[in-house]
C-alpha cells in the first residue's frame, strides 16, 4: 500500500505497486471522468527550489485533472527559506496546510531529510543529480507504450550520465527488468558515478557497456534516452562549453537506427536533439510528457489513496 507514504526513488515502490501505477494511468487515460474528483478537497504543495517547467506544471496539471487544489512556490527566493528556514521547519509548516508535497531540490538527501520531518507523504521531483522517481514513471510508462513491454529491450542512455538524475533513477529501475541490455553513451568526463556503476549496475548483475560514439551502438537499440548536459552542476563555464555539444541526434543519425526504435529525452532540450527530429514517427518526447502527467495523476490517487 502506497497511501500515506513518500515516494524518494523508484524502489521505493515495489513490483507490483509499479504495475498498478502503470495500469491505473491506463485506466486513467481511457476514463478521465471517473477520476475528476478523486481529490476533491484535497490539497498539494509544491516546493520548487530549483528551476522547473514539466515537472511542476505536469504535477499541478494532474492535481487539478483529479479535482484537487495546488499551492506552493516555484522559486525559493520568495519564500522564508530566503530569511534562513530550515527544511524541517518549512516541510512542518506546508504539512499543516497540504496533504501531499511534491519537492525538488538541489541538495541530494533533501527531499528525504523533508520526508523524516513531514506530517504528509513527500514526493521527491529531482533532488541535485541523484534521483526523480517521478520521471522514470514517465520514461517506464512511455516504454510499455510504445515498445509494448518492459523486458527484453536495448536501451541507450546518452549525454550526461554523470550529472543527469533522470539517468541515476532511470537507471535503479531498469535493474528489475528482464534482459535489459544497456548502452551507456557519453565523453569520458560524463560517464556514471561510481557508485551507479558499482551498487547499482554492477551489483545487479544488469548488462551494461560504456561507449564513447553513438554511432557504435545505434543499429542494435530499442530505445534511445537522449539527455542534455546539465550546466547547473557544473564547477566551470568552460567545461560547460566543451562537453554540451559531444552528442547531437539528427536525421542523418536517425538513420543508422532500427525502424522501431524509439526516442525519448526528459526534456528541456538545449542543442542535442536537432529539431529536424521532431517529426520523425520514432521521436516521443513530446508523448513523454503527456504520459508524466497521467502517470502522476496515478501516482497521486495512490499516495493520497483516493477511490475512483
Ligand atoms: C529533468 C530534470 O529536471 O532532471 N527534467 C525533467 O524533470 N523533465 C532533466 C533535465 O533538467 O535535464
Amino acid at each position: 500500500m502506497l497511501k500515506g507514504k513518500s515516494v524518494l526513488e523508484p524502489m521505493d515502490l515495489t513490483m507490483e505497486e509499479m504495475q498498478d501505477l502503470f495500469e491505473t494511468a491506463d485506466d486513467i487515460i481511457a476514463n478521465p471522468e471517473k477520476y475528476a474528483h478523486a481529490a476533491d478537497g484535497k490539497i498539494m504543495g509544491t516546493l520548487f527550489y530549483e528551476p522547473s517547467t514539466r515537472t511542476r506544471l505536469s504535477f499541478a496539471s494532474a492535481m487539478l485533472r483529479l479535482g484537487g487544489q495546488v499551492m506552493g512556490f516555484s522559486d525559493a527566493s520568495s519564500s522564508s527559506v530566503s530569511k534562513g528556514e530550515s527544511i524541517a521547519d518549512t516541510i512542518r509548516t506546508v504539512g499543516c496546510f497540504a496533504d501531499v508535497i511534491v519537492m525538488r531540490h538541489p541538495k541530494e538527501g533533501a527531499p528525504r531529510v523533508a520526508a523524516e520531518h513531514s506530517f504528509v507523504p513527500v514526493i521527491n521531483a529531482g533532488d541535485g543529480g541523484h534521483q526523480h522517481p517521478s520521471q522514470t514513471f514517465t520514461d517506464l510508462m512511455t516504454i510499455r507504450e510504445y515498445k509494448g513491454r518492459l523486458d527484453n529491450l536495448t536501451i541507450g542512455l546518452c549525454g550526461d550520465l554523470m550529472f543527469g538524475r533522470t539517468v541515476h533513477s532511470l537507471i535503479k529501475a531498469l535493474t528489475r527488468f528482464k534482459n535489459i541490455k544497456l548502452k551507456l553513451i557519453s565523453p569520458e568526463e560524463l560517464v556514471v558515478p561510481e557508485y551507479i556503476r558499482n551498487s547499482i549496475m554492477k551489483k545487479s548483475g544488469i548488462d551494461f557497456e560504456e561507449v564513447r560514439h553513438m554511432e557504435d551502438v545505434l543499429p542494435e537499440l530499442d530505445v534511445l534516452y537522449m539527455t542534455r548536459v546539465q550546466k547547473e552542476r557544473f564547477f566551470n563555464e568552460e567545461d560547460y562549453v566543451r562537453l554540451r555539444d559531444s552528442f547531437i541526434l539528427d536525421e542523418a543519425k536517425m538513420k543508422l537506427a532500427k525502424d522501431d526504435m524509439i526516442v525519448m529525452h526528459p526534456l528541456p532540450r538545449v542543442n542535442e536533439i536537432a529539431v529536424e527530429v521532431d517529426d520523425d514517427p520514432r521521436a516521443h518526447y513530446f508523448d513523454q510528457v503527456r504520459l508524466g502527467m497521467y502517470v502522476r495523476m496515478a501516482l497521486i490517487t495512490k499516495v493520497l489513496g483516493l477511490e475512483a
